[in-house]
């Protein structure tokens, strides 16, 4: 993610997380189908932390759908 040319447009640094969290959650649940019937453990941990990046996710669209309601 590159900062803003604004550092302020705080609406560009959370759609930035956003995408990142949505990025890292792509990359777990690809993870997650190559191991299954072969590495339950790693599959096991991917799963947990999924979990940790969906709910990173679901706090930062919180974060936009707030901050942008107090916009208008
Ligand atoms: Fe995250």
């Amino acid at each position: 993610m590159q900062p803003p040319a604004d550092s302020t447009d705080v609406v560009h640094v959370i759609k930035g997380v956003i995408d990142a969290e949505e990025a890292a959650i792509e990359q777990y649940e690809k993870i997650i189908r190559l191991c299954d019937g072969y590495d339950y453990v790693t599959q096991d941990m991917c799963i947990t932390l999924l979990a940790d990046e969906q709910q990173h996710r679901r706090e930062f669209v919180g974060f936009l759908k707030e901050y942008e309601s107090q916009q208008s």
